[in-house]
């Protein structure tokens, strides 16, 4: 019988959206647009965090892992570290992140409440409460939505990063902004009016 081992082009995934998109169930490409980051402002973030440097950034909210998987594509040298409460798309980033053999890219299953965020350099965060709140496009039906839930989660978050050194950089897309302390200071703007590059002064 014909040997029909698959091997992945990652140069061909990871050139554009429509590609990468493909190595994804139906399904998750369906909830590309609203949920999961552009590859380009994945890249372009990506670069802001890392900056070439060999560090380490947590993608509060990974859902199917996108920015993780795109941050360890073009930024080899950093760690690219997601966190996720819904354990079935931990399972496929997981399974992703091994198909295209990006060692420098991990994720887990939990709430980010319970990460130590002293492991962390630089953060991104992609609006990941805003579907508590009422009226907005939900991922699915899996899990209780509140906007105490909402509250809870950007006064956690806003701490965390209150306690961060300064320096810390933080990137944030479609954010209603709730989450950031007076600390941070926007130093740019990304190629999309939305994403904003913040650092700790
Ligand atoms: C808008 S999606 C962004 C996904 C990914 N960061 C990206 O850019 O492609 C937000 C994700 O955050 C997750 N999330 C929301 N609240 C969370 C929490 N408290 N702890 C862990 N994950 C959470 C959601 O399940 C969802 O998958």
């Amino acid at each position: 019988m014909e040997d029909r081992l698959t091997t992945f082009n990652n140069d061909v995934i990871f050139s554009s959206d429509a590609e990468l998109n493909k190595i994804f169930p139906l399904y998750m490409q369906q909830l590309s647009r609203r949920h999961w980051t552009p590859l380009q402002i994945a890249k372009e973030s990506a670069l802001y965090l890392a900056g070439n440097e060999e560090v380490n950034i947590l993608d509060i909210g990974s859902g199917i892992g996108k920015f993780c998987l795109v941050g360890g594509y073009f930024q080899p040298q950093a760690r690219f570290c997601g966190v996720e409460q819904r354990e079935s798309l931990v399972t496929l980033a997981n399974n992703t992140k091994e198909m295209l053999g990006l060692d420098n890219v991990s994720f887990q299953h939990n709430n980010f409440t319970q990460l130590d965020f002293h492991q962390y350099d630089h953060f991104y965060f992609y609006n990941s409460f805003y579907e508590n709140l009422s009226g907005t496009d939900k991922i699915d039906d899996s899990i209780d939505y509140s906007a105490e839930l909402y509250n809870y989660y950007v006064r956690y978050l806003y701490k965390q990063l209150d306690m961060k050194p300064e320096g810390t950089r933080l990137v944030t897309f479609h954010s209603l902004e709730d989450e950031v302390p007076p600390c941070y200071h926007v130093i740019s703007s990304g190629r999309h009016e939305t994403l904003k590059f913040w650092v700790k002064i």
